[in-house]
């Protein structure tokens, strides 16, 4: 250092020193931006696996809880839209309605900009929305509040909500899953993971689900933060490619899902992969697209539940 101060003086080393801080604070931030798509769920895993949870045939489910006009002029604002098929979902079963989708990661944001028409995406934290008070009709989400510091993610809904507004929190609860044969883990599957050091958990180091809550303390913290008139429900998902009520799309469509979860999974540990695991992954399920189009039924089912809890301000 005494020499680098010797060869560039005083002025000099202040410069070099704002720069690297500069720097720092803008790598920081690119990577703060892009956590959740590059080390926890990828764009596909997400945008895929709500595509079929807010498909059209579970609607009448939602409904039945949301308890919204779907003629009405409203203002509905999704916090943590991810890659946005929940809002693609809203504008299909409220399309008089003016939505407006905020996440904290650019790369959902901008994949669901460049996807989704009819909605207003941007990039937003929802412990700080960039909203004036008393904006929205309605405010929803979907497995977002077990990561956001309860008083500050009901807080800042109930200050943009209007009064009398409504307020949704949609949370994944246990569900059960039934695997396919052919789905089973491969051997190159096995040694690819056996091959990643054990390390701090991923999610552990980036504050993942920091905030869990029970199907009882979910609806009491909605109530102790300032709503009123609060009410529960639940949405059962049933996807099971073989049975007859699912088209041909849905069913490939969650055979799709599965596969992109286990592709963005391996991708996002950042180790190196060689290319014959990626091949293992889809050799597997090409296998269950073709035992699926030959009518060979295999009933590999997932169930998922979802809980909606909605206050009013
Ligand atoms: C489990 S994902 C769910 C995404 C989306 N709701 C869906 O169901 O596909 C959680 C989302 O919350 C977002 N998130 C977490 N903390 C946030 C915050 N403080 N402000 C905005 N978004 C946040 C993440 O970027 C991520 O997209």
């Amino acid at each position: 250092m005494l020499s680098l101060y010797g060869m560039l003086g005083k002025p000099m080393i202040y410069i070099i020193f704002i720069i690297c801080n500069i720097r720092r604070k803008v790598v920081c931030r690119l990577e703060m931006n892009n956590i959740w798509s590059e080390y926890v769920q990828g764009i596909m895993t997400l945008y895929l696996s709500r595509k079929l949870r807010f498909d059209d045939i579970f609607f009448e489910q939602y409904k039945s809880v949301f308890q919204l006009d779907p003629e009405a002029k409203i203002k509905i604002l999704e916090i943590g839209c991810g890659p946005g098929a929940l809002a693609e979902a809203l504008h299909r079963w409220y399309p008089k309605a003016e939505i407006t989708a905020i996440d904290r990661d650019s790369s959902f944001i901008s994949f669901a900009q460049n996807n989704i028409a009819g909605v207003t995406f941007l990039e937003g934290d929802a412990t700080r929305l960039p909203f004036a008070d008393n904006t929205f009709d309605v405010t929803i989400s979907n497995t977002v509040q077990e990561h956001v510091e309860p008083t500050a993610f009901w807080g800042e809904q109930k200050r943009v909500l209007k009064s009398g507004g409504v307020c949704l929190c949609l949370s994944a609860r246990k569900g059960l899953h039934c695997q396919a044969p052919c789905l089973e883990m491969t051997k190159e599957e096995k040694e690819f993971w056996e091959s990643i050091p054990q390390s701090e958990s991923e999610l552990d180091k980036y504050g993942v689900c920091r905030y869990p809550m029970t199907e009882a303390e979910l609806p009491a913290s909605m109530e102790e933060n300032g709503f009123y008139d609060v009410t529960t429900g639940y949405a059962v998902i049933n996807l099971t490619p073989d049975a007859r009520k699912y088209s041909a799309r849905m069913a490939e469509l969650m055979i799709e899902a599965k596969r992109q979860n286990d592709l963005e999974a391996i991708k996002s540990v950042h180790h190196e992969y060689d290319e014959k695991v990626i091949n293992a992954v889809n050799a597997k399920y090409d296998e269950r697209l073709r035992l699926y189009h030959e009518g060979i039924k295999q009933w590999d089912t997932s169930i998922s539940l979802t809980m909606i809890v909605r206050g009013i301000k």
